[in-house]
């Protein structure tokens, strides 16, 4: 499986270090490139993975995996402005719209990966791995990992790639409830403290 990862933020990277680590192809794509790989030596498990950090038109033509890990309100704008980008395609939608760190209201972020969904009629879409801190995904700790989707052959994806990477994958429901998996992100980020 070749997973693509849109976004080299904390998230991104972190995920792309524990797929490498567990041997899948990943390429990561940004806006700035140059950046994202300097940033990407910080992961030791990337320095191995030749070409890791690419542009989109490759990520998007290699990849049977889609990530959007990018902040939500860009990852809502490039669904709406290009809804081709992952026409046929899987896609697993990490963001945490309910966290933005320059949030005024946390719950004025709208309708979440239901909005992503609505501005992408056709892509298979789940919502997964949100609820993992960038840390604890940059570990191989084999925790639950919640998901939801309508779509039963995005779901074995997400089966299939999270027990490689370590992970007990746990389909909660259809896609509409992606938004209780983005309020218990919420919850523990307010309870962890990592938004302080
Ligand atoms: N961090 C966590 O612990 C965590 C946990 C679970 C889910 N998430 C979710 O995962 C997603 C990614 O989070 P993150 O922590 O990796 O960092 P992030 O700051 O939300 O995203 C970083 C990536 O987005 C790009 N980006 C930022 N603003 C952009 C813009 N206006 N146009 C185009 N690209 C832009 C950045 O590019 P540059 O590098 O060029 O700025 C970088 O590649 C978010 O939706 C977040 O809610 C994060």
């Amino acid at each position: 499986m070749n997973v693509g990862i849109l976004g080299a933020g904390p998230f991104g990277l972190a995920l792309a270090a524990r797929l490498a680590r567990h041997r899948v192809d990943v390429r990561v794509t940004t806006r700035d490139v140059a950046k994202a790989a300097e940033r990407a030596r910080g992961y030791p498990a990337l320095a191995e993975v030749p070409e890791l950090i690419t542009d989109m038109a490759t990520v998007l033509g290699e990849s049977d995996l889609l990530v959007l890990a990018l902040p939500y309100p860009v990852a809502l704008r490039l669904s709406q402005r290009f809804p081709a980008f992952a026409a046929g395609r899987s896609l697993v939608d990490v963001t945490n719209p309910l966290l933005l760190r320059d949030r005024g209201d946390p719950f004025a972020a709208g309708d979440g990966c239901l909005g992503i969904a609505r501005a992408l009629p056709y892509t298979r879409i789940a919502k997964a791995f949100n609820t993992f801190t960038a840390a604890r995904m940059d570990t191989d700790a084999s925790d639950v990992a919640p998901y939801a989707t309508d779509d039963d052959s995005v779901a074995d994806t997400i089966e299939d790639l999270a027990r490689r990477i370590g992970l007990r994958p746990v389909r909660i429901g259809p896609l509409a409830y992606a938004s209780h998996l983005e309020s218990a992100a919420l919850v523990h980020q307010l309870t962890s403290g990592a938004l302080s």
